[in-house]
């Protein structure tokens, strides 16, 4: 039996490799203030039929419930973040700042960066359209990728405005219900050949190659990349008009991230959307909204590509999961006593493993090895005293076992270190 096509298992290698990513991105988000929340796994059909677009619609994991209910797995995060935030938004001063990682589920067709469930942080800011916040926003995405040991050259986050086109369109008297489509064949274009992309634009064809060939200026993009140099964080932004975003919420800027060789799918995607929350309201609550999502495959892949990176994150996975102690047990007559310590310095906080069967010494010093261990503690002929040995220099000493908690508090700094 395999896991359904798209889905993975998370071995125990795995889940310390996603639990690095998902505590670096918990650390980023924090340094900008922002708070976590989450939402239901399972949400009202409708709300994406709504709200998403109909590329997402085509991909939901949807079935009628028991109780007759049409429901889908979430896909994305947004259209349940618009919902809440209408409902509880009194409670909370603004801006919001909050984050979440869901895991999303897509019916896509499984290919290199893209399954039918993924982890996705999102971060959205709440209740201001100043521009300051899309660069806020900006910034984020950029320290978030930093945080994982990128530089510049490793990544690009491709920045658009969607009201550039809705101008061009007006000026073009495009009729309002045309541009949700027109958006989807821009933002599909780079992945489709010239002529049907064409044909699809029809009179638009010309204006728009002009744009996508880098005809067109935006004053808020230079503003918004003039702000972000007053962070130093230019280098790692490219005003890219071609970018539209298949969403169909988005309503000013919007934004996605790359890698800089091109090799992969997008790493993260976002934008503004200052109508959805009201769109969702039932008390008619609106306010203005920016944010994106970072995926975790993509990501993946690109930390896997870039050895800093992956050194940075591997480190991270050898702090979160290694062993402080392993108690080996050289004389059965002790494994009462052993089995008090280990529990008291367990509730000290102290990592501590053990064998459960009666064990071969030596075997029990390989598993201390091979778990990680960065000291063992032996119950042996030395009673009562203890042989504690730092697996990393080979160093012993000798402590009395009624001290060995104080002895191990005093120097937890240096045998954690070791
Ligand atoms: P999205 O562009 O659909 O945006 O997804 C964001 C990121 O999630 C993508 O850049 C990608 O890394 C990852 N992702 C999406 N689908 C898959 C998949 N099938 N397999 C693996 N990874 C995937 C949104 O979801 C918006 N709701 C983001 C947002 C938040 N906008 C405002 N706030």
């Amino acid at each position: 039996m395999k896991p359904l096509p798209g889905f993975r298992d998370f071995l125990p290698d795995d889940c310390a490799f996603r639990n690095a990513i998902f505590a670096t991105w918990r650390e980023v988000c924090r340094r900008y203030g922002f708070v976590e929340w989450d939402g239901p796994v399972l949400e009202p059909t409708e709300l994406y039929q709504k709200k998403s677009g109909p590329e997402i619609v085509g991909q939901l994991f949807n079935f009628t419930d028991k109780g007759g209910r049409e429901v889908a797995l979430r896909p994305e995060l947004t259209p349940t973040l618009a919902r809440v935030v209408a409902a509880n938004e009194r409670g909370f001063r603004k801006p919001l700042k909050w984050f979440s990682i869901p895991q999303c589920f897509r019916y896509e067709k499984q290919q290199r960066g893209r399954l039918r469930e993924h982890f996705q942080l999102n971060c959205d800011l709440i209740g201001d359209d100043s521009l300051g916040t899309d660069v806020e926003l900006v910034a984020l995405l950029i320290d978030l990728l930093r945080g994982f040991g990128f530089i510049a050259d490793d990544f690009v986050v491709r920045l658009s405005d969607r009201t550039f086109w809705t101008d061009l369109f007006t000026a073009e008297n495009v009729p309002n219900e045309r541009w949700t489509e027109l958006l989807q064949v821009i933002d599909k274009s780079e992945r489709e050949p010239r002529e049907k992309t064409a044909a699809q634009l029809g009179d638009l064809a010309k204006p728009v190659f002009e744009v996508l060939a880098g005809g067109g200026r935006s004053e808020k993009l230079e503003q918004l990349v003039e702000q972000l140099s007053q962070r130093d964080l230019a280098r790692f932004v490219k005003i890219d008009l071609s970018i539209v975003r298949g969403l169909a919420y988005y309503t000013g800027v919007v934004f996605e991230a790359f890698d800089r060789k091109g090799e992969l799918r997008a790493i993260a995607g976002g934008g503004r959307y200052d109508k959805l929350i009201a769109q969702l309201s039932d008390n008619a609550v609106s306010l203005p909204a920016v944010g994106f999502a970072m995926g975790d495959v993509v990501l993946g892949e690109l930390i896997k590509n870039v050895p800093a990176a992956f050194e940075k994150l591997a480190e991270r996975v050898t702090r979160q999961s290694s062993l402080d102690l392993y108690v080996v047990i050289a004389k059965e007559e002790r494994r009462g006593e052993a089995m008090r310590q280990l529990q008291q310095l367990r509730d000290a906080g102290w990592r501590v493993d053990y064998a459960s069967a009666v064990t071969k010494v030596g075997k029990q010093f390989q598993t201390a090895e091979s778990l990680g261990a960065k000291a063992t503690l032996l119950y042996g002929d030395e009673w009562p005293q203890l042989k504690l040995k730092t697996l990393a220099t080979r160093g012993e000493t000798l402590v009395p076992h009624e001290k060995i908690a104080a002895y191990l508090q005093a120097r937890a700094g240096e045998l954690r270190g070791a």
